[in-house]
């Protein structure tokens, strides 16, 4: 690590504890695959103190010249194997298609690198367990992006249930359509679904037991429409919703729970979260063999939640766990955890939603 200083600070610091890596030198980061959400993982890291940037490496040469434009002076590639292998990196940022992840985390991880590798963690669970052994051999860091987990509502959603002020989970049903973008490699499980396979492993505390996936190819020879119900030990349920062919954009999620219901708009500029004290009550009248059904209607409350671009504090947290040494929470073991469940969406999908156990 060198020991540059300092950057010009912006609005999402306001939240941000200094980053030590500010006072020990930043880490140094080779970023591969410059295509859709790469140029989001450069900028933030570009922005970030406590990282530099010491290449971009992507194999298209009009994402090169994007990077170039972009980021003058920042050295450009389409050399996967020069940035792996150069000494001038701490750490690897793989933001490129699933298919690829594995070789090029096995690769970086072989050369000592620590990795921020892109949701999903990686194709199969065999090739997640051999890239955590690995890190863990390696006495490195593996960081799976999961990037909703560092919002604001998440963390407030996360708080929420922690308190106990929504009482006991009864279910989580999230629903995220829209028209495209289409993958040529994956599914829209494996597109969109993380992002609540990754939010459920973080927000509820029980264990996945097993889960039902179905879902229809229209178009390109690939699952575009689908549905996930995954049953947790307990009474918790959750249900996933996502789509490539929906006319509208919707990122809604519904947690229903014993004292009070909340809903998360995510496309709400403010107020994505509205908690309502409503609910059912139900009770056996004494000698009476009839339910009493009491439906609570209080008030709704829309609590405040943190703005701050995820992605900025998720790096600034990887840093942090490199420079300190520390296990990060979205760590090859979340990840894991999601593939798993991916792996079982598409087994379910291929018998049209046959129970498969976890
Ligand atoms: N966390 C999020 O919210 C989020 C959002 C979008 C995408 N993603 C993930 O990011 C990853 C990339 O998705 P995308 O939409 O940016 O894909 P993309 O196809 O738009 O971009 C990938 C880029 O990687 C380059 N590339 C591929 N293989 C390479 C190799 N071996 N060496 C060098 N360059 C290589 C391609 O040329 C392309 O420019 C995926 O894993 C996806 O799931 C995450």
């Amino acid at each position: 690590m060198s020991t540059n200083g300092s950057s010009v600070a912006t609005r999402y610091e306001v939240n941000l504890p200094i980053p030590p890596a500010r006072m020990a030198g930043r880490v140094k980061f080779a970023v591969i695959g410059f295509g859709y959400w790469g140029p989001n993982i450069v900028r933030n890291l570009h922005n970030l103190p406590g990282a530099e940037i010491t290449a971009v490496c992507d194999k298209n040469p009009v994402a090169r010249k994007k990077a170039y434009k972009n980021y003058p002076g920042t050295y450009v590639t389409a050399d996967v194997s020069e940035v792996i292998n150069s000494p001038e990196s701490d750490a690897v940022a793989i933001i490129t298609p699933v298919w690829t992840h594995f070789e090029l985390a096995k690769a970086a991880l072989e050369n000592g690198k620590h990795v921020f590798l892109e949701k999903p963690l990686t194709s199969s669970i065999e090739q997640a367990e051999i890239l955590i052994e690995l890190a863990e051999r390696k006495h490195l860091k593996l960081m799976v992006d999961h990037t909703f987990l560092f919002t604001g509502a998440v963390k407030k959603i996360k708080e929420l249930l922690q308190t106990g002020s929504l009482g006991n989970l009864y279910y989580y049903d999230s629903t995220r359509v829209n028209l495209g973008l289409f993958q040529h490699d994956i599914n829209v499980i494996w597109d969109l679904a993380p992002h609540d396979l990754s939010i459920m492993d973080y927000l509820i505390e029980e264990t996945p037991e097993a889960l039902v996936a179905t879902g229809q190819k229209h178009l390109n020879g690939l699952e575009d429409v689908a549905f996930i119900t995954v049953y947790f030990s307990g009474k918790i349920i959750a249900h996933i919703n996502v789509n490539w062919l929906s006319p509208v954009k919707v990122r809604t999620t519904l947690i229903g729970c014993e004292k009070k219901m909340l809903v998360w708009n995510d496309l709400e500029a403010d107020e994505k979260i509205k908690v309502y004290d409503r609910g059912v009550d139900i009770t056996n009248r004494e000698g009476v063999y009839e339910l009493l059904v009491n439906y609570r209607s209080g008030d709704m409350w829309a609590p405040q939640v943190e703005q701050v671009e995820a992605l900025r504090q998720e790096l600034a947290y990887f840093v942090d766990c490199i420079v300190n040494d520390r296990t990060p929470f979205n760590d090859g073991l979340a990840g894991l955890r999601v593939v798993k469940m991916l792996v079982a969406a598409n087994r379910s999908l291929k018998k049209r939603g046959a129970l498969v156990q976890l």
